[in-house]
């Protein structure tokens, strides 16, 4: 792949990163994601959200759960993610990932990496079951499902991990949000606009 001298010149202040959420299914990745990118949004940066669910319905299209379909499907979204941060975009992955060596390879090609882990306990996500898969997963109606009957490797280095069980999306949103400020990718936390407060 051509190298893009434009990242090494681009100021500070649109530094690209790739904010990679990880997590079992109903954790909180997606929701997380969705209102951290309306306040980066909203504090003029530009971002972009990578969504495995959605992901799956285009450039996934057509893959299943198991390793080898689940790690292509993080490498397309590795990919993605990497050309949109290089040119400057905060890129906001939501995706169960659950392998810790794929996640590493995405770390190690993107660079400008922020994992972070997105971690209730199980048994909360069973509780919130928002698309009833968990209820069909425990009948065995759902082969290789994450954390029932397919395993869940957790991060060894997140950069930080998050128990949504414990607080709220806003809370969640601003602990990412002062990483980001504490590791350069963004210069402040921005004001919170008023139609996000
Ligand atoms: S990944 O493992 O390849 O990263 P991805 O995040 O794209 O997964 O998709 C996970 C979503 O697919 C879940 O949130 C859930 O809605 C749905 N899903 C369907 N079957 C499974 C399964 N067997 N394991 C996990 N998630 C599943």
């Amino acid at each position: 792949m051509a190298k893009n001298t434009n990242a090494d010149t681009v100021p500070r202040p649109d530094r690209g990163v790739v904010v990679w959420f990880t997590g079992l299914s109903g954790a909180g990745k997606t929701t997380i994601a969705t209102a951290l990118g309306a306040e980066l949004l909203a504090s003029g940066r530009r971002v972009e959200v990578l969504d495995g669910d959605v992901v799956r319905t285009h450039l996934s299209k057509g893959l299943g759960f198991t390793r080898e379909d689940r790690d292509i499907n993080v490498a397309r979204i590795a990919f993605v993610a990497h050309l949109l941060a290089r040119n400057g975009v905060v890129v906001l992955v939501a995706a169960v990932s659950p392998y810790r060596a794929t996640r590493e390879a995405a770390r190690a090609t993107i660079g400008d990496f922020v994992e972070v882990h997105v971690a209730p306990p199980l048994d909360a996500c069973v509780a919130r079951d928002p698309k009833g898969l968990y209820k069909k997963a425990l009948a065995g109606e759902i082969p290789h499902f994450t954390g029932v009957s397919d395993p869940y490797e957790p991060p060894e280095g997140a950069e930080l991990t998050l128990d949504t069980s414990a607080f709220d999306v806003t809370t969640g949103v601003q602990r990412v949000l002062a990483k980001l400020v504490e590791l350069g990718f963004v210069e402040r936390v921005p004001a919170r606009p008023p139609s996000l407060a």
